[in-house]
């Protein structure tokens, strides 16, 4: 592997994926390149942070979980790091979709096109890494209670989840899953009079029943 500008992966907010020694290796990086080809961005990959801090929080606490369901995958970008588990990327955008342009690091690693709550496979863990309630299904249907009660049956064929979201998606899983614990480091930004919780960081759920 060439050698890694630690400024360039800091400015792109990828600085735990080095600190974990979770940078891609060469038949991924292959597989990355081959495909970036085909993705139009403006320089947007995603939150590597927070899959970072997801996937060693997993392996120090969870050791039995084996199918990791990523809800709001894009394009799956950081599902490499997953290659010891039954991953499972779900996402609705429909260039991305139609265009079948998810990374396919793995041929264990599985795709579903869709939004939750309708598209869900289930699993043990469920990630929501700056997904749900931005924008697409939920957000657009959060005022329709037979869709936030699906929401809620959904996102409870999960044991544990691990989420960044706004504060209203969090009470609303809270219905359900009580949080244990937040990893990483919040840092609450002032936008236009209101707090978001920036920073690198998930908290991590536990189902209320478990
Ligand atoms: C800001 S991107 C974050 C991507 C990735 N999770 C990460 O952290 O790098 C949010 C993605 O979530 C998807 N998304 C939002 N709500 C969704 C839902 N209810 N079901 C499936 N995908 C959803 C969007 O289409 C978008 O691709």
């Amino acid at each position: 592997m060439g050698q890694v500008d630690r400024a360039f992966l800091e400015e792109v907010g990828l600085e735990l994926v080095y600190d974990y020694g979770l940078l891609r290796n060469e038949q991924e990086t292959n597989i990355f390149k081959e495909k970036m080809n085909q993705i139009e961005t403006d320089g947007f990959w995603g939150f590597g942070n927070n899959y970072a801090l997801t996937l060693k929080h997993m392996k120090e606490h969870l050791p039995d979980v084996r199918t990791v369901v990523d809800i709001g995958c894009c394009w799956g970008v950081f599902s490499y790091m997953f290659k010891d588990y039954q991953y499972i990327g779900v996402e609705e955008d429909r260039e991305i979709c139609e265009k079948d342009l998810f990374i396919r690091y793995y041929p264990h690693h599985q795709y579903v096109a869709g939004g939750f709550p309708y598209a869900n496979p289930g699993g043990d863990v469920f990630i929501a890494s700056m997904s749900l309630g931005y924008g697409g299904t939920l957000y657009h249907q959060k005022d329709n209670p037979e869709v936030i009660n699906l929401f809620l049956d959904e996102i409870s064929r999960y044991k544990y989840g691990y989420i960044k979201a706004d504060k209203w998606v969090e009470d609303l899983i809270a219905e359900r899953f009580e949080k244990v614990e937040t990893i990483g480091k919040v840092k609450p930004v002032k936008i236009r009079n209101v707090i978001h919780n920036l920073g690198d960081y998930m908290g991590f759920w536990k189902r209320k029943d478990m």
